[in-house]
C-alpha cells in the first residue's frame, strides 16, 4: 500500500505534500501551527473566529476593550440588534493576524484562513466581505468557506483584484451542498479551487443533523467524486473527519482524492492554541467522554467533550464584548435562552442554561472543548510521563507521521 508521501496536491503553480490542517478557531489552529505546516510542505490554516479577541491577546490591540466601552448601556437590554461591529477595526484585526503568519512563513507550503458563514457578526453580509478582503489585502494565500452555504460568499468579494488569485475552497458535507454552491456561484463565473468533503466524524460544527452517525465520509467522498466527474469538473477533493492514520489517509488519495484535511491529531501539538491542561483534557477522554450535542447558538450539532467548562453555564450574555453569532436582526438563541432562565428563577444569584450555551465567551476562554470523534485514540499517540500526564507532541511529529507511515502505525515520540 502507498504512503501520503506518494502523493502531491497541486493548487496553482504549488506542488504540496497533500496533508492540509484544518482550521480551528477560535485561535486552536494557531500561527504557529499554520507556519510549521507550510515549513513541512503542506497546508496550514489560521482561523479569522473572533478575530478581535485574538488580535487582543496576540497583538496587543484593545478592540474588544473599545467596543464593551461603546456599548455598555445596553448590556441588560435583551435587544442586541445596536450592537455593530466597527468594519475598520474588524480589517485591521484580520491584518495583523494574517501578517503575522504570512511574514513568518517560510517553505514550500501554504497558508490558508478558515471563515465561517455561520459568524454572522450582526451584519452577515458587510462582515463576511471585510473578513475576506482584509484577508486577501494581507497576503493570506487560500481561504476555506466554512460552517455555511455560502452561496453568496464568492459575489461579496468578486471585485477583489485578488479574486482569482488566491485559492478558494468551500467545506461540504453532500453533493447537494456542493450543487447548490457551484450553482449559487456560477455567475461570478469561477470555480472553488478545492473541496474539502468533511464527514460526520470532525470536529467544531457538523454539516449533519443529530442523525450524524447515518453517514459516513466515504460514501459521501464517492458521491462527490462521481458528481464532478459527470460534470467534467476537474477540482481537488479533500475528505475530512476521522482521518487518524497515515492508511488512512493514502486509503482517500488512492480512491480519488487529492488530499485529506485533518485536525484532532494536532489539538495535542505544542503548537497547538490549547492551553495545555486543556490538551491534557483531549489526551484523557474516553469514547464515552466524548458528545455530540445541540447547545451551539448557531443551530449547527457540536461535537465536544462532555466535561467543557462551558456546558451547563448561565454566564450573562457578552454580546456587547463579543457578539459573533448574533444574526443579522441582533438575535442569539443563547440570550433568548439565558432570558427565559433569568425570568424562570429571579431570585436565584447563579443560573444554568443547559440548552444553549454563550459559546463566544467559552469558546474564548477555551471552555467549551470542541473536538473529533477520534479524539479518545489521541493517548495512543504519545508517551505517558510518571506523573501521569501525556508528552506533547511536536507538530512535525505528527505531520511527518501521516506522511510516512504505513500498516496504520502510529509512530510514538522518541
Ligand atoms: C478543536 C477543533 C476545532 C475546530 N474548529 C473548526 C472551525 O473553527 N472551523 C471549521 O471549519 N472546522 C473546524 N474544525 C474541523 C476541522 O477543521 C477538520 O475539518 C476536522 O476536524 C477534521 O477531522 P479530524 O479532526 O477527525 O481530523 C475543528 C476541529 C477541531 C478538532
Amino acid at each position: 500500500m502507498k504512503r501520503v508521501d506518494d502523493f502531491r496536491l497541486r493548487l496553482g503553480k504549488h506542488e504540496l505534500v497533500p496533508i492540509m490542517i484544518g482550521g480551528m478557531g477560535v485561535d486552536i489552529s494557531s500561527v504557529d501551527l499554520a507556519v510549521e505546516v507550510a515549513r513541512l510542505g503542506g497546508v496550514g490554516h489560521i482561523s479569522d473566529a473572533m478575530i478581535k479577541t485574538v488580535s487582543d491577546r496576540r497583538y496587543k490591540t484593545k478592540f474588544v476593550k473599545e467596543k464593551l466601552a461603546l456599548y455598555k448601556y445596553n448590556v441588560e437590554n435583551e435587544d442586541k440588534s445596536p450592537v455593530k461591529f466597527d468594519l475598520g477595526k474588524l480589517a485591521e484585526a484580520t491584518r495583523l493576524h494574517v501578517e503575522a503568519a504570512m511574514t513568518r512563513k517560510k517553505g514550500d507550503g501554504m497558508i490558508f484562513i478558515n471563515c465561517m458563514e455561520k459568524l454572522t457578526m450582526n451584519a452577515p453580509k458587510e462582515t463576511l466581505k471585510v473578513r475576506m478582503e482584509a484577508a486577501m489585502d494581507a497576503g493570506i494565500e487560500g481561504i476555506t468557506l466554512a460552517a455555511g452555504l455560502h452561496l453568496g460568499s464568492f459575489a461579496l468579494i468578486e471585485e477583489h483584484p485578488r479574486f482569482r488569485d488566491v485559492q478558494l475552497g468551500i467545506i461540504v458535507s453532500s453533493v447537494r451542498a456542493l450543487q447548490l454552491f457551484l450553482k449559487k456561484s456560477s455567475r461570478t463565473g469561477r470555480l472553488p479551487d478545492y473541496i474539502v468533503v468533511e464527514g460526520p466524524l470532525a470536529g467544531g460544527h457538523l454539516g449533519f443533523g443529530m442523525d450524524w452517525a447515518k453517514y459516513d465520509l466515504a460514501t459521501i467522498v464517492v458521491e462527490v467524486l462521481q458528481f464532478l466527474k459527470d460534470e467534467h469538473l476537474d477540482i481537488p477533493v479533500i475528505p475530512a473527519g476521522g482521518i487518524f492514520t497515515g492508511s488512512d489517509a493514502s486509503a482517500f488519495l488512492e480512491a480519488g482524492a487529492a488530499a485529506v484535511q485533518v485536525a484532532t491529531r494536532f489539538t495535542v501539538s505544542e503548537e497547538c492554541g490549547l492551553p495545555d491542561k486543556v490538551k491534557q483534557e483531549y489526551f484523557k477522554a474516553t469514547e464515552d467522554d466524548i458528545e455530540v450535542n445541540q447547545i451551539s447558538p448557531t443551530g449547527y450539532p457540536m461535537r465536544m467533550i462532555k466535561g467543557s467548562p462551558g456546558i451547563g453555564d448561565g454566564i450573562r450574555p457578552n454580546c456587547e464584548a463579543y457578539g459573533y453569532l448574533l444574526d443579522a436582526n441582533g438575535k442569539c438563541a443563547y440570550v433568548t435562552s439565558y432570558n427565559r432562565e433569568v425570568a424562570l428563577h429571579p431570585e436565584a444569584r447563579k443560573i444554568s442554561v443547559m440548552d444553549k450555551t454563550c459559546l463566544c465567551t467559552h469558546m474564548r476562554n477555551f471552555d467549551i472543548w470542541t473536538c473529533g470523534h477520534l479524539t479518545y485514540r489521541l493517548k495512543d499517540t504519545t508517551r505517558k510521563l510518571e506523573d501521569g500526564s501525556y508528552r506533547l507532541l511536536t507538530a512535525e511529529h505528527i505531520f511527518k507521521d501521516y506522511q510516512f507511515s504505513t500498516d496504520h502505525k502510529i509512530a510514538l515520540p522518541d
